[in-house]
C-alpha cells in the first residue's frame, strides 16, 4: 500500500502542522479508534440513508458490508453522510437537487481526509449526482448501487414500481378499476427495499455506472434484497483499498469512449430518457460531449435487446437472473470500444473475453433477434427545438410517429392541472398536447412531460396521443412523448411561440419536430413574450441563474469542465 497520511491526510497548510495533526488524532480518538487504526489509509463511504428515501432502506447493511471489505483489506472505513434524494418525496422535483447533491458529494470527498471513496446511491438522481461529484473530485472511487426492488403480487399478476403504478392509475382514471382495488394495489406496488423494479432511471443509471466502468462488473442488476448485493458491497470496499496503492482515478475511467459505450447500453436496454441528461452532465464534468448526430447514429446502430418494462415485459429481477449488463455487453461487443478500463483495472475487452454464462433469451435477446432493430431513444430537432428534444421511440405508439395535427396548449404546470380534466377542454384524440414553461429555469424540469390523457379522452378509450414539452418524464413512463425541448420556453425558446390551434408536425423518420407557422410570425410572437421574473434568493435563485439547458445536461454552468463542455 502506498504511503498514506491516514487520519492526518489533507491537513491545512497554515499554522503549526504538528499541532493540527495532534488535534485531529486526538479528536479521532474520541470516536473510539486506536492509534493503530489511525495509521491506516482511509476509505470514505458516501452514505445516503434518509427517512425520505425508501429506495435506500438497506443503506445500513450496505455500509456495514463495505466497511467489512475495507477493514479486511487493511484500511479504515469512514462512512459520512451526504444529502439523499428520494424521488417521490421532493418538491418541486428531485431534479432541482441533483446538482446540490453533486456539490455536496464533491466537496465532502475533497474536504475530508480520504484516500479513496465508495459511493452508495440508488434512487434516480443519486447515482448521477455521486458520479458527477466523484469525477470532479477525482479521488479513486467505486460506485455501488442499492439495487432494484423485487416485484409484488396482485390477483396473480406481478407488480413493479412504477410502470404498473401508471398502468393501474390509467385504468382507474378510465373507470376500469374500483376505489377499493386501487387501494389494494397501492400496498403491492413497492414491497421491498431498493429502487424501482423496472428499467426506469435508477436501473438505467446503475447499468450506465457499470458500463462506464465506475462499478464492479456484474453488480448493476443485483436485487436490493439478494445476498449477492451485500457481497458486491464487501467487494466494493476491498476494491477501494486496492485503488489506494494502484490508483485509477475517475478521469481515467470516464473517457469519451466509455461514455459512448454507456450510450450504447442505454439504447440496448431501452433505458430512461433522463439518463441522457445525466450522462451528458457526468461527461460534461470532464469536458466530454457526444453530439446529437452521434447519439442518433448510436441509436440507429444499436438494437433494443432487453425485454423489460416500461418498454417490454420483464422486471429487473428477471434481468439479473437473465445475465444482467454483462450479457448485454456481449451481444453488442462488436459496437463497443473494448480498450476502456474499469475500476478493477481490466479492459472491457478482457472482461468480455471469456465464454458467456447461460443467458435467458426471453429477457436478453440475441443481437440478430432483437426486441426492436433500433435503439430506444433518439434526439429530434426542428424549428421549435433548435437545440434538440428527446423521443423514446421504443415506448411510443408507431401509428403516431408521423403526425401533423392541431396544438392544444397549456401555458404551465398550473394551467395543465386546472384544465386537463375540464369537460369543456377543446381537444380530440388526434390533437397534439403542448406543455410550456416546465423546463429547467421555469420549473426545475419536473417529470410533467407525461401529460395525463384528458379524462374525457381516456373515457373514450384513448390510450395515447402526441405530447410535447420542455419537461422530463419518468423513466418508468411510456407514450408518444417529445421531451427536453431546448431551449425551453422560459428562456425564449421557440416553444414559447406555440398557440392553440397551430399545426405541429412530428416526423420520427426524419427526426424532426416543427411548428408549421411562418418564421416571421414565430419571431414576432417571441418578441411579444413577457420574460419571467428574475430568480430569487438562495439555492433556487442560484439554480435558475446558472442551470444549463437539457441538451447540456442541466448542470450548473460553473460546475462543468472549465465552465463549458466541448464536442468530441
Ligand atoms: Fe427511487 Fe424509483 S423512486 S428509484
Ligand atoms: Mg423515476
Amino acid at each position: 500500500m502506498s504511503a498514506s497520511n491516514g487520519i492526518r491526510g489533507g491537513l491545512t497548510n497554515y499554522g503549526d502542522k504538528d499541532f493540527a495533526a495532534y488535534l485531529r488524532r486526538s479528536f479521532a480518538r474520541s470516536m473510539g479508534l486506536s492509534g493503530e487504526m489511525l495509521e491506516k489509509p482511509i476509505v470514505g463511504i458516501a452514505m445516503t440513508p434518509s427517512g425520505f428515501n425508501n429506495c435506500h432502506r438497506s443503506m445500513p447493511d450496505l455500509v456495514e458490508a463495505v466497511s467489512r471489505g475495507v477493514l479486511a483489506a487493511g484500511a479504515l472505513p469512514r462512512p459520512f453522510p451526504t444529502i439523499s434524494l428520494g424521488e417521490v418525496f421532493l418538491n418541486p422535483t428531485s431534479m432541482v437537487y441533483r446538482n446540490l447533491m453533486s456539490m455536496d458529494t464533491e466537496e465532502m470527498i475533497r474536504a475530508q481526509p480520504m484516500d479513496a471513496v465508495v459511493l452508495i446511491g440508488g434512487c434516480d438522481k443519486t447515482v448521477p449526482a455521486q458520479l458527477m461529484g466523484a469525477v470532479s473530485a477525482n479521488v479513486p472511487a467505486v460506485q455501488l448501487v442499492t439495487g432494484p426492488m423485487m416485484t409484488g403480487r396482485h390477483r396473480g399478476e406481478r407488480l413493479g414500481a412504477c410502470t404498473d403504478c401508471r398502468r393501474f392509475w390509467g385504468k382507474y382514471r378510465a373507470g376500469e378499476v374500483t376505489d377499493e382495488e386501487i387501494g389494494d394495489i397501492e400496498g403491492r406496488l413497492a414491497t421491498t427495499s431498493g429502487t424501482c423494479a423496472v428499467m426506469g432511471t435508477a436501473s438505467t443509471m446503475a447499468c450506465i455506472a457499470e458500463t462506464i466502468g465506475m462499478s464492479l462488473p456484474g453488480t448493476a442488476a443485483i436485487p436490493a434484497v439478494h445476498s449477492d448485493r451485500m457481497v458486491a458491497a464487501e467487494r466494493s470496499g476491498r476494491l477501494a483499498v486496492e485503488l489506494i496503492s494502484n490508483p485509477r482515478r475517475p478521469s481515467e475511467i470516464v473517457t469519451w469512449k466509455s461514455v459512448e459505450n454507456a450510450f450504447r447500453v442505454l439504447m440496448a436496454v431501452s433505458g430512461s430518457t433522463n439518463a441522457i441528461v445525466h450522462l451528458t452532465a457526468i461527461a460534461g464534468r470532464l469536458g466530454i460531449r457526444i453530439d446529437q448526430d452521434r447519439l442518433n447514429r448510436i441509436s440507429d446502430e444499436t438494437p433494443v435487446l432487453v425485454d423489460l418494462k416500461p418498454v417490454g415485459e420483464g422486471y429487473m429481477e428477471d434481468f439479473f437472473a437473465a445475465g444482467g449488463v454483462g450479457a448485454v455487453l456481449r451481444e453488442i461487443r462488436h459496437l463497443l470500444h473494448l480498450d476502456t478500463v474499469d475500476v478493477t483495472g481490466q479492459t472491457l475487452g478482457e472482461r468480455l473475453s471469456g465464454d458467456a454464462d447461460w443467458v435467458d433469451r426471453r429477457v436478453i435477446r440475441p443481437f440478430e433477434d432483437p426486441v426492436s432493430r433500433e435503439g430506444g431513444l433518439i434526439t429530434l430537432t426542428g424549428n421549435i427545438a433548435p437545440c434538440g428534444a428527446i423521443f423514446k421511440r421504443a415506448a411510443a405508439t408507431p401509428g403516431l410517429f408521423e403526425t401533423e395535427a392541431r396544438a392544444v396548449v397549456f401555458d404551465g404546470l398550473e394551467d395543465l392541472a386546472n384544465r386537463v380534466d375540464d369537460p369543456d377542454l377543446d381537444i380530440e384524440a388526434n390533437d397534439i398536447m403542448v406543455l410550456k414553461n416546465a423546463g429547467p429555469v421555469a420549473a426545475g424540469m419536473p417529470e410533467a412531460g407525461y401529460l395525463p390523457i384528458p379524462k374525457k379522452l381516456a373515457r373514450q378509450g384513448v390510450k395515447d396521443l402526441v405530447r410535447i414539452s420542455d419537461a422530463r418524464m419518468s423513466g418508468t413512463a411510456f407514450g408518444t412523448i417529445v421531451l427536453h425541448m431546448a431551449p425551453e420556453a422560459a428562456v425564449g425558446g421557440p416553444l414559447a411561440a406555440v398557440r392553440d390551434g397551430d399545426r405541429i408536425r412530428l416526423s420520427v423518420s426524419e427526426k424532426r419536430i416543427d411548428l408549421l407557422v411562418d418564421e416571421a410570425e414565430i419571431t414576432r410572437r417571441l418578441a411579444e413574450r413577457i420574460p419571467p421574473a428574475p430568480a430569487g434568493r438562495g439555492y433556487r435563485g442560484l439554480y435558475s441563474r446558472t442551470v444549463l439547458q437539457a441538451d447540456e445536461g442541466c448542470d450548473f454552468d460553473f460546475l462543468t469542465h472549465n465552465g463549458s463542455p466541448k464536442e468530441n
